[in-house]
């Protein structure tokens, strides 16, 4: 029925449009043209354009044009040049820098029957050249402005290289730390995931996307891409209807609400559709029920993929399966510019949906302004001045130093004294300029990022000796290579003994080399990769004063560091600007405030874990020594560490958890605790609201995140804080999708982790 809508009122738009105006005023004319404008205009282009040249813009190439050399070389290249040339290129990706953009974009507007400019996607993911946080580091802050931030520095610089639209956020949520993509995302929680959603479409395409310094966002990967069974990358995602409505699309719901103007859908297969063929997902949900008006492209090849998936019987039947299903875009398959023409004369597809999707395509190219000036994100003094800037490398460092997660510290044996002390910095990590930069930085220069020596070298206060140990990787690490793990070379290990020996404190750097979780990246371990953890044992023997700071791009299993070194930080994949931040909070010129935004598990054979899992029916030992309860026979439940637990250098203490339910009369629950810094020190807390709804028609988790915020106190303050449930907190998608709030009992939890046990109750 929704379908049918959608199709009706593509006819009624073309039939509006009226006769061809041969004057057709082509331009936007001013920075804010308002929608009706744009879609009039819209409307009269689309009724002069040809089939093949409607199709052309659903067509999106891979940069393949050297702008220092003459024509493409092989025969591939050529004929995307002539498509170019020919209008049947709608975008591109992966052109970057103003010199190349231009080039391309000259073709398109200058040798194109029509003129119309391409829109050029990338993976701005986290950072261009200067490089923020991972996103599940920056998740970890818990503070949207942040993040907000961080995506508003990589729109700025992105904009400035001639890129007009990125495909960010990857809003996908995971509970699988062998999936190598955890790093792209927000974590395991779809209320923490849907904040972050927003917040980092708002900073990639700010206010107004005709300003030259914002992009256009993707929300990717629609949808379940993260649930892939058993971690790995691509493969097939079973998942009930719960956990659908529920856990995978609320951040992509969030993200649409947010302004988002483009989707990308995924690669796997969800409940035995690919995605890209999915209709349900695109058309009923995205664009039938949220009214999504922007428009979705396909991932790398994903349509073609449809075929080894067994969906597809060819690439006719997969553009065709595309198309009607809602896959506006083609990227990289190149189905749609070989058979979309021929599906719509033999009527397997309607003209109405191309008209849909091209419309789609060319609102979003207006509203970036393209048609006023398709060069206006190529200019060379901007590009040289925004790129690398400062003030950019000084945003990263705050979101760095925000993202960090003090896991452990026994004794408080952070901060380190800043004087008089010998310490020893070991492990290969520690001196590793490129590894910071994370895993998509596609366009980040290689071994640009602060090490962890040269921030700590920042300190002169004490005498540093540093000390590799070992290599974590040999070989090419470079994103198209695979990375080898040192699995043998002990070599570095006396060295590092030696130097631990002469140490008062050790600060060991170990964990995962940039390239070493991301796309294809998953892992079916999650322990210390190569000789890192005989490295860590070996020093502990002879130092046992060891700060262990990591890096890493997913959860780890850290039981023997847990139980064995005092001090443990979480120090993922920072950025350009990484080794300072960490020097800084080592040193406690920082207080670290972040929180776990995905569960640490104790092994691997507890993935998935999270901490938002339903109660079962038989959740607690029935009677001592009886095992028909759900547990491991060998491991215990919970994870090592908890989805939102993160340590300060002060304390924050929890009283007074009050409510005041005026459900029936306002139709809210306010909720307030009274938070005091016990500490020494000032500090930031992110106070953590989670409710949990004992009996409902569907089983509900044992606890639900429903607000946080992040809040800071001077040593010995007080502050109440307060918090509104409404319906959106107290409800759930039932199994048909329907948002439902049931009456009932409640409990609410507020605390500084999901491990807290500070609860109330209430009854709706
Ligand atoms: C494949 C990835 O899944 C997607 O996230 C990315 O945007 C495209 N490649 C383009 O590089």
């Amino acid at each position: 029925m929704k379908y049918i809508f959608i199709l009706f009122l593509g006819l009624v738009a073309i039939s509006m449009t009226g006769p061809i105006d041969n004057d057709l005023n082509l331009k936007s004319t001013s920075e804010t043209e308002p929608s009706e404008v744009i879609a009039k205009k819209v409307d009269s282009l689309l009724a002069i354009m040809t089939l093949e040249e409607k199709i052309g813009q659903m067509n999106q190439y891979n940069g393949f044009w050297n702008v220092t050399g003459p024509a493409p070389e092989n025969g591939d290249a050529a004929k995307k040049y002539e498509h170019l040339k020919k209008g049947y290129v709608g975008s591109m990706l992966n052109v970057r820098g103003v010199k190349e953009v231009r080039a391309v974009q000259k073709i398109a507007v200058e040798e194109t029957r029509l003129g119309i400019p391409l829109i050029i996607g990338f993976d701005a993911i986290h950072g261009y050249k200067t490089t923020s946080p991972i996103p599940l580091a920056e998740s970890a802050s818990w503070d949207m402005e942040a993040i907000r931030l961080a995506a508003e520095v990589t729109a700025k610089e992105a904009a400035a290289s001639g890129i007009n639209w990125t495909f960010a956020p990857m809003v996908d949520i995971s509970r699988d730390a062998r999936w190598g993509r955890v790093m792209e995302g927000g974590g395991e929680d779809p209320y923490l995931g849907s904040k972050i959603a927003e917040a980092r479409v708002k900073g990639f395409q700010g206010d107004d996307l005709s300003n030259i310094y914002t992009i256009a966002a993707c929300a990717k990967h629609f949808a379940g891409y993260g649930f892939a069974e058993a971690g790995r990358d691509y493969n097939t995602v079973d998942v009930g209807t719960s956990t659908l409505y529920n856990v995978i699309l609320p951040p992509f719901k969030a993200a649409k609400e947010a302004g988002v103007r483009t989707f990308m859908n995924s690669f796997n297969d969800l409940n035995g559709i690919p995605a890209t063929g999915d209709k349900f997902l695109q058309r009923d949900i995205l664009k039938g029920e949220w009214g999504f008006t922007g428009f979705v492209v396909s991932d790398w090849g994903s349509m073609r993929e449809m075929i080894p998936h067994g969906y597809a019987k060819d690439g006719k039947h997969a553009a065709e399966l595309a198309a009607i299903a809602g896959s506006d875009m083609d990227m990289e398959s190149y189905l749609y510019v070989e058979h979309l023409a021929n599906l719509v004369r033999e009527k397997k597809v309607d003209e109405s949906l191309i008209d849909d999707s091209v419309r789609r395509i060319l609102t979003l190219k207006y509203e970036l302004g393209l048609f006023d000036d398709p060069y206006k994100y190529c200019d060379e003094t901007r590009e040289k001045e925004v790129i690398n800037s400062k003030e950019n490398h000084d945003a990263v460092l705050d979101v760095a130093k925000k993202s960090i997660v003090l896991l452990k510290n026994d004794n408080n044996m952070l901060p380190l004294k800043k004087s008089g002390q010998k310490i020893a910095l070991i492990g290969a990590l520690a001196s590793d300029k490129n590894s910071p930069l994370g895993s998509w930085r596609i366009a980040a220069d290689d071994n640009t990022a602060i090490s962890v020596l040269e921030g700590m070298q920042a300190y002169k206060g004490n005498e540093l000796t540093f000390a590799k140990g070992a290599d974590v990787s040999v070989g090419k690490t470079q994103f198209v290579f695979e990375t080898k793990i040192n699995t043998t070379d002990r070599s570095g290990f006396d060295e590092a003994i030696e130097a631990a020996k002469k140490a008062d404190k050790v600060v060991m750097v170990l964990g995962e080399v940039g390239f070493q979780s991301g796309e294809g990246r998953s892992r079916a371990n999650l322990d210390l990769p190569g000789v890192q953890q005989d490295l860590l044992e070996a020093v502990h023997k002879v130092n046992p004063n060891i700060v262990l700071v990591l890096n890493n791009g997913r959860p780890l299993v850290l039981n023997w560091a847990h139980e064995n070194i005092p001090a443990i930080v979480e120090g993922w994949h920072l950025g350009s600007q990484a080794g300072h931040a960490i020097a800084q909070v080592l040193y406690g010129d920082y207080n670290p405030s972040g929180k776990l935004p995905m569960s640490f598990p104790r092994s691997v054979g507890q993935v998935p874990i999270y901490y938002n899992h339903k109660n079962t029916g038989r959740p607690t030992i029935p009677a001592p020594n009886l095992v028909f309860w759900t547990h491991y026979i060998d491991e215990d439940n919970s994870p090592l560490y908890p989805f939102g637990h993160g340590l300060s250098y002060t304390n924050f203490k929890y009283e007074d958890l009050q409510v005041t339910n005026n459900y029936r009369v306002s139709g809210e629950v306010k909720v307030s605790v009274n938070l005091t810094n016990s500490g020494n020190v000032e500090g930031k807390e992110v106070v953590q609201l989670y409710t949990r709804d004992l009996f409902a028609s569907v089983t509900r988790p044992v606890k639900e995140l429903k607000g946080f915020e992040l809040v800071s106190l001077k040593p010995g303050e007080s502050k109440i804080i307060e918090f509104t449930l409404t319906q959106a907190e107290l409800g759930f998608y039932n199994n048909k999708g329907e948002f439902v709030v049931e009456r009932g009992e409640f409990e609410v939890f507020v605390g500084g982790s999901s491990a807290t046990t500070n609860k109330n109750s209430f009854e709706l």
